[in-house]
């Protein structure tokens, strides 16, 4: 079965009575912002790391052939970048359903690049939602990614996307560079 998390988020009433949220991006939401917002900022969040380690049954792969996106695993002492958006808590309903095969609000401090922190809320997809896939070698990830596609188009354009989005922002992330090296080299036949 796919999982679904609108009826949990929906339940997540940290911000209730708020005028406005910060929400962070990690993954797509780095790139495709599909949902006004107020304010965009580059941010971090500390103790966190970025890792295509969900299923996507929905966006990048379907429920019989999923996808592999991002979700963020704890790490002492990592540091994940990515982009803070400010938004009215009606587009939370947009965001729920575009998150929901496994990621649920959670809670964090943000602390913007250009200085200051907040707390605002990040989708997390934690390890016992059932489209988790879990650890795998960067070239398996490679290969993976190399074959799924999804309604929302070839998981392959989610990795190059979110590679050239953190380039773009000045960050170096290991983990997606090194998978995108593996797939360019895959797609070049030299793997
Ligand atoms: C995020 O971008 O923050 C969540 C994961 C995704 O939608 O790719």
């Amino acid at each position: 079965m796919t999982a679904n998390t609108i009826d949990a988020n929906k339940r997540m009433n940290k911000f209730d009575g708020h005028a406005s949220v910060w929400l962070f991006g990690y993954g797509s939401l780095i790139y495709k912002a599909d949902f006004p917002y107020l304010e965009r900022r580059p941010a971090s969040i500390a103790g966190w790391t970025r890792r295509f380690w969900q299923g996507s049954h929905d966006h990048r792969g379907t429920p019989d052939a999923p996808g592999r996106v991002v979700t963020i695993i704890r790490e002492a002492g990592a540091i994940c970048h990515g982009m803070a958006y400010l938004v009215t808590p009606e587009e939370f309903a947009h965001l729920d359903y575009r998150e929901k095969n496994g990621y649920l609000r959670l809670c964090t401090e943000m602390t913007f690049d250009d200085g200051g922190s907040v707390e605002g809320l990040v989708y997390i997809a934690t390890e016992d939602n059932k489209a988790f896939l879990g650890q795998a070698s960067e070239l398996d990830i490679a290969r993976h990614i190399a074959k799924a596609a999804g309604p929302s188009g070839p998981n392959s354009d989610y990795l190059n996307h979110l590679a050239r989005a953190l380039r773009e922002l000045g960050k170096h992330d290991p983990h997606v560079f090194a998978i995108e090296q593996h797939l360019q080299q895959l797609n070049s036949g030299k793997q």
